[in-house]
């Protein structure tokens, strides 16, 4: 049922408010007097002990789901201090790469039943590793075949790009990097910002989701270009990722996410006069760096829409001229959230404008559960 919505993408990005609060139900403990703030993930409390103790911790998916480990990754590695790496399942099981008994593998996935995420699934449970699900689908076979895991609970998710879920995916992500991480004195203020930031995201995306208009307004500029670039690092490189693959799977038009610390490395090639780039500059740690980015682009006459925290407009604009969007700021781990909203409401302006399927992309599967 998509209500007062057209389509299921446009009402799974709008519900990501009520999503979001569903996924950190009964998750965030919010502390008393002497007690300190916390979270609770029923499904690893037994296993909290032998994740702190493993070698290194592999994140597991493919497409969107990939993309939300990739945001969670430095807010785990931060807290953790365990190495956390990155696969994508398919890759993982071409390469036959090692796996130890040692390793903790999480393994992201909105169905719980992709394929290749399966049998990598596989492939982790013969080499004696700890398995771990993150999935949004209660019975799925991830979830019955890991050795445990968290529930998303975004809710069911129909059209074939996920938005909502990856959401979750992250959220859930953050609160496991809380769980495992340890409560020390010198991590408390950390911990507590993240958890404070956490209960406040759902007021915070539902204030993000207000830039509709403008990204309708965008999405038309962009209406009949070839090609867009998303320009990331740190905790948004995966929103570069994550940003260009809605834009290519629904709206089809080629787009392609950066690591911006590359851009020297081959991508500047591309920039001139006509071609659209979106780089992201929120408020965090590489500011400075996209700062800089930013004036080399402008340098080279790139065409520049840059997403930065609210009031910092004149801040990335100099050196030149760019369309801006400004989003709310919130704990730098949890920016990606944010940040990706803009994004899906431009991949999706821009399908309906082009006139093509926003729920069934051409060629795509909501589960690819064949290989
Ligand atoms: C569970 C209940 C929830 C209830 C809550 C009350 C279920 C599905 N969840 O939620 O309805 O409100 O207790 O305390 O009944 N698991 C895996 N692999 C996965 C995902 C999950 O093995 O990929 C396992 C978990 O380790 C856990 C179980 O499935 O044993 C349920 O996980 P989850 O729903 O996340 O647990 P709770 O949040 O505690
Ligand atoms: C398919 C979907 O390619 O599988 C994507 O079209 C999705 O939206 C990907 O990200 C992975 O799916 P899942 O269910 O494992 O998260």
């Amino acid at each position: 049922n998509k209500g007062k919505y057209e389509h299921y993408m446009q009402k799974e990005i709008h519900e990501q408010p009520e999503s979001l609060t569903t996924t950190m139900r009964g998750r965030l403990i919010r502390g008393g007097s002497c007690k300190a703030k916390s979270v609770l993930l029923g499904g690893l409390k037994d296993h909290l002990r032998t994740i702190r103790r493993s070698r290194r911790i592999v994140f597991i998916g493919c497409g969107t789901s990939y993309n939300a480990a990739l945001a969670a990754r430095p807010i785990l590695e931060e807290l953790s201090g365990i190495p956390v790496t990155m696969e994508i399942a398919s890759d993982l099981v071409d390469r036959q790469g090692p796996i130890y008994r040692e390793d903790t593998i999480v393994f992201v996935s909105q169905s719980g039943e992709t394929a290749d995420t399966l049998q990598a699934l596989e492939y982790a449970l013969e080499n004696g590793a700890l398995c771990v699900g993150i999935t949004n689908t209660v019975g799925s076979a991830i979830a019955r075949h890991t050795h445990c895991g968290v529930h998303i609970n975004a809710g069911c998710e129909i059209g074939v790009a996920s938005t909502k879920a990856y959401t979750s995916q992250i959220v859930v992500m953050a609160i496991l990097a809380l769980a495992i991480g340890d409560d020390t004195i010198s991590s408390q203020a950390r911990r507590e910002a993240i958890i404070d930031g956490l209960f406040d995201l759902p007021n915070k995306v539902k204030e993000v989701l207000k830039l509709d208009e403008e990204m309708k307004d965008l999405a038309q500029l962009l209406i009949a270009e070839q090609s867009l670039l998303v320009f990331g690092r740190g905790y948004n490189y995966a929103t570069a990722l994550e940003g260009a693959l809605k834009v290519k799977e629904v709206s089809l038009m080629h787009s392609e996410g950066i690591l911006a610390g590359e851009m020297k490395h081959g991508p500047l090639a591309l920039v001139d006069e006509t071609l659209p780039i979106v780089v992201i500059a929120t408020r965090d740690a590489c500011f400075s760096k996209q700062q800089s980015v930013i004036q080399q682009l402008h340098a080279r006459k790139g065409r520049l829409i840059v997403m930065c925290s609210k009031g910092d407009a004149a801040s990335v604009t100099v050196g030149g001229s760019c369309r801006v969007v400004e989003v709310p700021q919130v704990e730098d781990c949890l920016q990606p959230v944010i940040n990706i909203v803009p994004l899906q409401l431009l991949a999706y302006h821009l399908t309906v404008l082009r006139g093509y399927n926003v729920d069934q992309p051409r060629n795509l599967a909501k589960s690819v559960t064949t290989q």
